[in-house]
């Protein structure tokens, strides 16, 4: 009884989405999910492919957060399970972690992974402002090792930005969470996975104002554009602004030297891999607590190309 309850109220926050940003209707939720497996307690998040439910495995009582995309098209369907797929391939702690990907009855997907419990780093950005120097050189050795490993698999990431990172607080501490693997893809071509011609050459997705010029340009990617992409977020996470002209930075001149290296145009002079990247924070060597300096070159930004919106990006 209880059950299908619960079962009408997903169904109606379903269409309330469905309705608000005026999609198909999403009659995703079925007796599958409700009554075999998870229970949906309440939305958590939302993003431009997909919306995000705090759930609860009923077989453990584990709570978990369930994903599921917005609209159920062929490709949209193939690129969630692409997603799905690359997830469970990772094991990095730095990366949400995936337990199980299915069907409802009614053949929408859906990615069960851990509940993380914090807030997305663009909550966190927004509410707080600006992030001390130290605290952004762990931002970026957290999302290194994140992307340590997904680049070792082939994969490149291609959507890093504030959204897609989770600040996730236990007691004191913190740890930085890479999420969102939606428009990951695999670097290396793979003879007929069908998979592979879910973004077309020539095509252009990601967020604009992160991507590296080669992202923009529709080039070839590899590990270089997602460290295009960790500078600007860094930078951001430094001055509360996306790199444009900064007047002043108060950070270690090296921490500098570092956000610039990755926000090289040309991605052969950026740093080769993540690995080098964190090299080059471990050698930052801290001599003073104070590290006020005005930086009188701007760092050059990448003229606006017209990007090709995918189905079901805002
Ligand atoms: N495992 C999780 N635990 C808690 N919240 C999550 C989790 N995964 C995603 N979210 C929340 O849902 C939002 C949308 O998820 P995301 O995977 O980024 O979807 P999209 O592909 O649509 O951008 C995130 O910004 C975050 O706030
Ligand atoms: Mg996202």
């Amino acid at each position: 009884m209880q059950m299908a309850a619960t079962r009408v109220v997903i169904r109606e926050r379903f269409s309330t989405c469905a309705t608000i940003r005026g999609e198909a209707s999403l009659d995703a939720i079925d007796d599958h999910v409700i009554e075999g497996r998870y229970t949906i307690d309440e939305k958590i998040g939302e993003g431009g492919f997909s919306i995000v439910y705090r759930g609860t495995q009923v077989a453990t009582g584990r709570k978990v957060a369930l994903k599921f995309p917005r609209r159920t098209t062929p490709d949209l369907k193939a690129r969630f399970r692409r997603e799905a797929l690359m997830l469970c391939s990772l094991r990095d702690p730095h990366t949400v972690t995936t337990y199980d990907y299915d069907h409802t009855a009614s053949g929408t997907p859906f990615i069960v992974m851990e509940l993380l419990e914090g807030v997305p780093l663009r909550e966190a950005l927004d509410r707080e402002g600006p992030m001390r120097w130290d605290r952004v050189c762990k931002l970026l050795r957290d999302i290194c090792s994140s992307l340590a490993e997904a680049h070792a698999n082939g994969i490149v990431h291609r959507d890093i930005k504030p959204d897609n990172v989770f600040i996730e607080r236990r007691g004191n501490s913190e740890r930085f969470k890479l999420i969102d693997f939606g428009i990951a893809k695999p670097m290396f071509i793979v003879p007929d996975d069908p998979d592979m011609e879910l973004t077309a050459f020539g095509e252009t997705i990601g967020t604009t104002l992160y991507m590296s010029p080669e992202q923009r340009y529709a080039g070839a990617l590899d590990g270089r554009s997602d460290i295009y992409s960790l500078g600007v977020m860094a930078y951001e996470a430094l001055t509360g602004r996306i790199a444009e002209t900064p007047s002043a930075l108060c950070i270690p001149p090296r921490l500098e030297q570092v956000i610039r290296r990755c926000l090289e145009v040309d991605k052969h002079r950026r740093f080769a891999d993540v690995l080098a990247l964190v090299d080059a924070l471990d050698q930052m060597t801290v001599t003073s607590t104070s590290f006020a300096r005005d930086l009188d070159e701007p760092i050059r930004t990448i003229p606006d190309l017209q990007i090709i919106n995918i189905e079901g990006e805002p």
